[in-house]
């Protein structure tokens, strides 16, 4: 990022020179306003209410942050086919007409964080259909709901990056995200999710990076997203993480479930790659000892899932040390602010005897957590 700056400004300094000792007869009006780097015009923070319409047409990237666009009209960037890069940030933008980037079709990146999309969706979502390349768009901040949500979805088909950050989302049914189908990353970072129907992201088969971060989700039951490399569930409320029992192959690595209210130790995917578990920040402890319970029926927790009117019990053993799952990729380790006692005589055993196989300098898990009794797990691991 500090270098990304450094360069901008070394940028604009040059040209700024460079202008300067050009001669003065055919100086554009946009260049007392906005500076010209390369493609890209940097507008930011010049107190414009619209689009400027005498910038090179050639240009690439605009950047209009900061500014007084309220209204973004048809045909303001028409005249600009080459964008790929339109940034309006933080300009409390309402109303895009329908028809405002019917001009764009090479529109890839589109950042509208920090507006009030909300006022005008139906007429925003109108006019997000007609970008049929857009891979990345950011609508953080913009007081949407659900349902707005859903609606100015519906076709971005293209989309592989999106940014739902600081919205009013409560909810997610099957359908808000059903046509996403290229997406692969996607933040819903504070907002006030407390309920995720099961088919929610079933259609986003190449999701890689999920995160729900700071919302009200209160557990994560049936989880089977086997793309999914980085779930990021940290500050909710969730008690339980169960895995749906299958024997797929999990492309799962990071997962942070810390700043929760985790009972007991996650249910793991069996075959998964994760290399950073982070549970710190939870009520976790393990059970077996305390009430020597592991084949009676105390032990057997049985959770109901309805869905569709359909209503199936699950059962599980929660005292089995073997419900750990597969910890053989385990890097990093994070078990700090809970409220273990002990750990479980057979805890990374399988992790362990991979180490000594392979001779991977990253093969050590590391652990962070409170001091407790020693345990046949501290006195076996050198
Ligand atoms: C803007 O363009 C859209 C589609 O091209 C059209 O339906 C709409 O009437 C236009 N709005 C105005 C105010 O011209
Ligand atoms: C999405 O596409 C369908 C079918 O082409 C169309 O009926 C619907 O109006 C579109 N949605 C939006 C928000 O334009
Ligand atoms: C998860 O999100 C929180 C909140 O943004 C952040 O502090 C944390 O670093 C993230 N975890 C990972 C593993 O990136
Ligand atoms: C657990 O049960 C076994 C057999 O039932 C018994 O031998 C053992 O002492 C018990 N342990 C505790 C901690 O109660
Ligand atoms: C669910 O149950 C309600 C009332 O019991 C019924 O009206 C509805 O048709 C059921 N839906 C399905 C999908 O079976
Ligand atoms: C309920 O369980 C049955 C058998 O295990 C399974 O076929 C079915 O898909 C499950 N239904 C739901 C809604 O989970």
């Amino acid at each position: 990022m500090a270098l990304m700056s450094l360069c901008l400004s070394l940028g604009l300094i040059f040209l700024d020179l460079e202008w300067r000792s050009k001669s003065v007869d055919a100086i554009p009006s946009y260049q007392s306003i906005c500076k010209l780097v390369h493609k890209a015009v940097d507008c930011n923070g010049r107190k414009l209410s619209s689009v400027p319409n005498n910038l090179p047409t050639n240009i690439e990237e605009l950047f209009m942050d900061a500014n007084f666009v309220r209204t973004l009209r048809n045909g303001t960037t028409q005249q600009y086919a080459n964008l790929w890069r339109l940034s309006l940030q933080g300009n409390n933008l309402e109303f895009i007409e329908s028809g405002a980037f019917s001009g764009n079709k090479k529109l890839k990146v589109l950042s509208l964080q920090d507006n009030s999309i909300f006022v005008n969706y139906l007429m925003t979502a109108n006019a997000l259909q007609s970008l049929p390349a857009l891979k990345k768009l950011d609508l953080s901040g913009n007081y949407l709901t659900e349902e707005m949500a859903g609606i100015l979805f519906q076709n971005l088909s293209s989309l592989e990056s999106l940014s739902l950050t600081r919205n009013f989302i409560m909810r997610l049914d099957s359908t808000i995200f059903e046509n996403l189908v290229q997406l692969q990353e996607l933040s819903l970072e504070k907002n006030y999710i407390y309920e995720i129907e099961e088919e929610a992201f079933e259609n986003l088969r190449r999701l890689q990076r999920l995160n729900l971060a700071y919302n009200h989700i209160p557990c994560i039951v049936n989880f089977d997203l086997t793309k999914l490399e980085v779930l990021n569930a940290s500050y909710n409320n969730i008690e339980w993480f169960l895995t749906k029992d299958s024997n797929a192959n999990f492309e799962l690595e990071t997962l942070d479930l810390s700043h929760n209210q985790l009972l007991f130790f996650p249910l793991l995917p069996k075959h998964n790659k994760l290399r950073s578990l982070l549970l710190s920040d939870n009520e976790m402890n393990f059970y077996a000892n305390a009430l020597n319970a592991t084949t009676s029926k105390e032990g057997l927790v049985k959770f109901i899932f309805i869905s569709n009117n359909v209503t199936n019990v699950t059962s599980v053993n929660l005292w089995e040390d073997v419900i750990l799952g597969d910890l053989s990729s385990l890097e990093f380790l994070d078990m700090s602010k809970n409220l273990l006692q002990y750990l479980p005589s057979g805890f990374l055993h399988g992790r362990k005897e991979q180490a000594q196989g392979s001779h991977s300098p990253a093969a050590r898990v590391l652990f962070r957590m409170p001091a407790i009794q020693p345990s046949p797990f501290l006195s076996s691991t050198r």
